[in-house]
């Protein structure tokens, strides 16, 4: 099992699925709550019927007392509530990286970490090589999760996000090295 991405660094009862239409309504709040320039629903529902596309959403099943308020939480009509999602496009033997976000109350619990690992784990074993993503320069926990996983910095973008203007920074990460053992 490797280190990083090993088992038992996310809360019992959290489950990583494919997100559902029906799901679109939670994520927004999560979306609109976590990013300076958030998708709108259409993007999401876009996203949906994109054969490339994968949307990972981390999701709590059942009474569970290692989640914030989760003793007490009653499942949704899907049994479970959405905490997180991760958005990638598969593109020939790359990965990209679109989106990630976790609800506030659940941040550092491991979810972004576990949703990043599913994801690496499937693109490797559908024979996926690497993985991109940008990254604000000032997004100090987002770069920590990617460098975590062995993302490095490859390039920088200039003025790439909204009026701020602000530089993005481009990471990639050869997957292979995050799993040895299925190489
Ligand atoms: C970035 C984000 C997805 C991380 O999700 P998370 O579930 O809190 O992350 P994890 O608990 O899996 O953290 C894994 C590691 O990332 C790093 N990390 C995460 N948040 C951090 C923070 N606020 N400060 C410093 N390091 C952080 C740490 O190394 C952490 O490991 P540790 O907790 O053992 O120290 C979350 O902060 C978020 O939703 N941010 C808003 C949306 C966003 O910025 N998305 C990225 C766009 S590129």
């Amino acid at each position: 099992m490797n280190p990083v991405c090993g088992a038992g660094i996310v809360p019992l009862c959290i489950e990583m699925v494919p997100l559902l239409p029906a799901d679109i309504p939670s994520v927004m709040e999560i979306e609109r709550d976590s990013h300076l320039e958030p998708w709108t629903e259409e993007s999401f529902a876009r996203e949906l019927k994109k054969l490339h596309s994968h949307i990972l959403a981390a999701r709590v099943r059942g009474r569970c007392p290692t989640i914030p308020g989760g003793s007490t939480r009653v499942d949704s009509e899907h049994g479970g509530w959405v905490v997180g999602y991760l958005v990638y496009w598969r593109v020939a033997d790359e990965i990209q990286i679109l989106n990630i976000a976790v609800h506030k109350a659940y941040r550092r619990q491991g979810i972004g970490r576990a949703l990043l690992c599913q994801a690496l784990r499937s693109a490797l074993e559908s024979g996926a090589e690497s993985a991109v993503l940008e990254v604000r320069r000032s997004n100090n926990a987002a770069r920590a999760l990617y460098e975590s996983l062995g993302f490095r910095q490859v390039g920088e973008r200039p003025g790439y996000y909204g009026i701020l203007k602000e530089p993005a920074i481009l990471m990639e990460l050869n997957i292979r090295d995050l799993f040895p053992a299925l190489a």
